[in-house]
């Protein structure tokens, strides 16, 4: 399966392929230097079968985990790829879940004014989401995301073999990015995720559909300053329900918790079933007060307001822009 983006000045495919990290230089050319990133926690058998594609690869490994996003390790690869004699010809693939992907294009996107860069993601999340679209960022300042860039892949190699190996919690926690987008935005992909009997089973028709309702989004508003907001429905409280709990719970379980807060209550419902079926969190015990103060900095707010994403129905959303008092009666309301 191919799915082409079109964006403004560049256009690429995604393909959904078993096997496809096998046969890269298919789609690639092999000759130049490689920089095959990826993490200690993904199997390195995928970055072996990525580099043995390539005449010249280099596979670089990092530390596992959201806190390798960093300006160290920035640092550290633009240095790594100096010394060993990157050219701007030269390439840069993430083969990893989205901490790969978004340092990894960071990089591409500024190493000799940007290099060519390819995205192998090998999580739901990654693969539904974060490898599309363009956003790449390190976390800086103690602020997540808070220096990046938009900077487009040159293609992205969805091999869902690699999933096999992901735990459940972590296939579980991206899936919730499915929902979200479904619940937004495709009523047909939200009852197919309702009644699907194993999402192991049934990977390619998810992700398939999740990344059309993506590359819609994104090809009508590549920059997010207006429909992109819509992907962050249940991130005004699953962010602040992320940082509050300081990496106990994974981002999309934070989500989940999120979506449910500015949710009418039909869709609450439906949404609090699914996530119960999958083994998410439905509610959490937290401080009110602090979840507040960190939701009013989310950096998606506009002065004093925040803007959030409400859905009444599923598969259609409205944008709204809550104030204090607004999130505060969400909050109480919630917890
Ligand atoms: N750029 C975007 O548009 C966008 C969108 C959503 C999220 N993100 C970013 O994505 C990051 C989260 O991504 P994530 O959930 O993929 O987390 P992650 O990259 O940290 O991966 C989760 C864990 O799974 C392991 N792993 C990866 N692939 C595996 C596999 N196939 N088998 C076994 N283990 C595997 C990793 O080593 C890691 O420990 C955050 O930094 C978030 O900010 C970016």
């Amino acid at each position: 399966m191919v799915i082409r983006v079109k964006v403004k000045n560049s256009s690429y495919n995604v393909i959904i392929e078993k096997g496809v990290i096998n046969c890269l230089n298919e789609h690639i050319s092999s000759n130049g230097k490689t920089l095959v990133l990826t993490d200690s926690g993904v199997p390195q058998i995928y970055a072996k079968s990525v580099a043995d594609n390539f005449a010249c690869p280099f596979i670089y490994v990092l530390p596992q985990g959201e806190q390798s996003k960093n300006v160290n390790n920035y640092q550290a690869i633009l240095s790594f790829m100096l010394e060993n004699g990157f050219t701007r010809k030269d390439r840069l693939i993430a083969v990893g879940g989205g901490v790969v992907g978004d340092l990894g294009g960071f990089v591409a996107s500024t190493y000799m004014r940007g290099i060519d860069f390819y995205n192998v993601p090998t999580t739901f999340l990654a693969q539904v989401d974060s490898s599309i679209g363009g956003k790449v960022a390190i976390d800086f300042g103690g602020v997540k995301n808070s220096v990046g860039a938009f900077y487009q892949p040159k293609g992205v190699f969805i091999d869902t073999v690699t999933l096999e190996t992901l735990p459940d919690r972590i296939l579980y926690s991206g899936l919730v990015e499915s929902i979200k987008m479904a619940a937004t935005s495709d009523a047909k992909l939200f009852e197919y995720i309702e009644n699907c009997a194993s999402v192991r089973e049934n990977l390619e028709h998810i992700i398939y559909n999740s990344l059309l309702i993506k590359k819609d989004v994104v090809e009508k508003d590549e920059k997010e300053h207006d429909l992109r907001r819509v992907l962050n429905f249940g991130h005004t409280i699953g962010h602040a329900v992320e940082s509050y709990f300081n990496g106990k719970l994974y981002h999309g379980e934070c989500v989940g918790i999120g979506m449910l807060c500015m949710s009418s209550d039909t869709v609450k419902e439906r949404i609090y079933k699914l996530l119960t079926k999958f083994g998410l969190p439905t509610e959490v015990q937290a401080e009110p007060r602090a979840l507040l103060d960190i939701a009013m900095h989310d950096k998606k707010s506009i002065g004093d307001l925040v803007v959030g994403v409400y859905v009444d129905k599923i598969g259609d959303f409205t944008l709204t822009n809550l104030d204090v008092n607004e999130i505060s009666r969400i909050v109480e309301r919630f917890l």
